[in-house]
Protein backbone atom coordinates (compact mmCIF):
# COMPACT_ATOMS: atom_id res chain seq x y z
CA UNK A 1 0.00 0.00 0.00
CA UNK A 2 0.91 3.50 -0.84
CA UNK A 3 2.56 5.55 1.84
CA UNK A 4 0.30 8.45 1.20
CA UNK A 5 -2.97 8.59 -0.54
CA UNK A 6 -4.03 10.20 -3.74
CA UNK A 7 -5.39 12.87 -2.41
CA UNK A 8 -2.12 13.76 -0.28
CA UNK A 9 -0.05 13.40 -3.45
CA UNK A 10 -2.53 15.80 -5.56
CA UNK A 11 -2.55 18.84 -2.74
CA UNK A 12 1.02 17.91 -2.04
CA UNK A 13 2.03 18.78 -5.76
CA UNK A 14 -0.78 21.10 -6.39
CA UNK A 15 -1.53 22.92 -3.49
CA UNK A 16 -4.89 25.17 -3.47
CA UNK A 17 -4.49 28.74 -2.19
CA UNK A 18 -0.88 29.11 -1.65
CA UNK A 19 -0.12 32.71 -0.86
CA UNK A 20 -0.48 35.81 0.28
CA UNK A 21 -3.72 38.24 1.27
CA UNK A 22 -2.18 41.82 1.26
CA UNK A 23 -5.10 43.14 3.32
CA UNK A 24 -5.80 39.98 5.14
CA UNK A 25 -7.68 40.80 8.64
CA UNK A 26 -6.56 37.51 10.23
CA UNK A 27 -3.37 36.30 9.83
CA UNK A 28 -1.76 33.75 12.04
CA UNK A 29 1.87 32.02 12.14
CA UNK A 30 2.55 28.54 14.07
CA UNK A 31 5.41 26.18 14.09
CA UNK A 32 6.64 23.00 15.23
CA UNK A 33 9.68 22.86 17.23
CA UNK A 34 10.62 19.69 16.54
CA UNK A 35 10.76 19.65 12.60
CA UNK A 36 10.97 23.05 12.54
CA UNK A 37 8.30 23.46 9.93
CA UNK A 38 6.50 27.30 9.71
CA UNK A 39 3.05 27.32 8.02
CA UNK A 40 1.29 31.15 8.11
CA UNK A 41 -2.15 31.52 7.15
CA UNK A 42 -4.20 34.64 5.95
CA UNK A 43 -7.87 35.02 5.75
CA UNK A 44 -10.56 37.77 4.48
CA UNK A 45 -13.02 37.45 6.84
CA UNK A 46 -16.26 39.82 6.68
CA UNK A 47 -19.41 39.24 8.24
CA UNK A 48 -18.56 36.37 10.12
CA UNK A 49 -17.64 34.42 6.76
CA UNK A 50 -14.27 33.57 5.38
CA UNK A 51 -14.33 35.34 2.05
CA UNK A 52 -10.66 34.27 0.86
CA UNK A 53 -7.44 32.35 2.43
CA UNK A 54 -4.16 31.67 1.63
CA UNK A 55 -1.10 30.04 3.05
CA UNK A 56 2.54 29.47 2.93
CA UNK A 57 4.23 26.80 4.88
CA UNK A 58 7.47 26.35 4.81
CA UNK A 59 7.55 22.74 5.80
CA UNK A 60 6.99 19.09 4.74
CA UNK A 61 4.38 17.92 2.39
CA UNK A 62 2.39 16.40 4.70
CA UNK A 63 1.99 19.89 5.76
CA UNK A 64 1.80 21.22 2.72
CA UNK A 65 -1.22 19.06 1.69
CA UNK A 66 -2.66 19.65 5.21
CA UNK A 67 -2.06 23.93 4.68
CA UNK A 68 -4.09 23.25 1.21
CA UNK A 69 -6.88 20.88 2.34
CA UNK A 70 -7.60 23.08 5.47
CA UNK A 71 -8.31 26.13 3.73
CA UNK A 72 -10.31 24.57 1.24
CA UNK A 73 -12.24 23.11 4.18
CA UNK A 74 -12.73 26.52 5.58
CA UNK A 75 -13.19 28.89 2.41
CA UNK A 76 -16.82 29.77 2.52
CA UNK A 77 -17.57 28.86 5.48
CA UNK A 78 -18.83 30.54 8.46
CA UNK A 79 -16.41 31.18 11.66
CA UNK A 80 -18.88 29.00 13.56
CA UNK A 81 -17.83 26.18 11.65
CA UNK A 82 -14.11 27.01 10.72
CA UNK A 83 -13.65 27.05 14.80
CA UNK A 84 -14.64 23.14 15.10
CA UNK A 85 -12.21 22.55 11.80
CA UNK A 86 -10.27 19.74 14.23
CA UNK A 87 -6.63 18.02 12.35
CA UNK A 88 -8.06 15.01 12.39
CA UNK A 89 -11.03 15.91 9.90
CA UNK A 90 -8.38 17.37 7.49
CA UNK A 91 -6.49 14.50 7.91
CA UNK A 92 -9.51 12.35 7.42
CA UNK A 93 -10.19 14.83 3.90
CA UNK A 94 -7.01 13.48 2.61
CA UNK A 95 -7.63 9.92 2.89
CA UNK A 96 -5.33 9.78 5.78
CA UNK A 97 -1.96 10.64 6.62
CA UNK A 98 0.39 8.12 8.84
CA UNK A 99 0.24 8.25 11.97
CA UNK A 100 3.78 9.69 12.82
CA UNK A 101 2.52 12.78 10.02
CA UNK A 102 -0.52 13.39 11.92
CA UNK A 103 1.34 16.39 13.71
CA UNK A 104 1.64 17.84 9.74
CA UNK A 105 -2.39 18.11 10.11
CA UNK A 106 -1.74 19.82 13.78
CA UNK A 107 0.05 22.58 12.70
CA UNK A 108 -3.53 23.35 9.94
CA UNK A 109 -5.86 23.62 13.00
CA UNK A 110 -3.18 25.58 14.71
CA UNK A 111 -2.22 28.09 11.82
CA UNK A 112 -5.99 28.70 11.83
CA UNK A 113 -6.90 28.99 15.52
CA UNK A 114 -3.79 31.71 15.24
CA UNK A 115 -5.44 33.39 12.47
CA UNK A 116 -8.83 33.38 14.42
CA UNK A 117 -7.20 34.81 17.57
CA UNK A 118 -5.67 37.79 15.72
CA UNK A 119 -8.91 38.66 13.67
CA UNK A 120 -10.79 38.41 17.23
CA UNK A 121 -7.83 40.56 19.04
CA UNK A 122 -7.76 43.32 15.80
CA UNK A 123 -11.71 43.75 16.74
CA UNK A 124 -10.98 44.81 19.59
FE1 LIG B 1 7.07 18.95 10.31
FE2 LIG B 1 5.47 17.59 8.75
S1 LIG B 1 7.43 16.99 9.42
S2 LIG B 1 5.06 19.45 9.78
Amino acid sequence: MALYSEKVMDHFRNPRNVGIIEDANAVGEVGNAKCGDIMKMYMKIEDDIVKDVKFETFGCGSAIASSSMATELIKGQPLSEVKKLTNEAVAEALDGLPGYKMHCSVLAEEAIKSALDNYYENQN
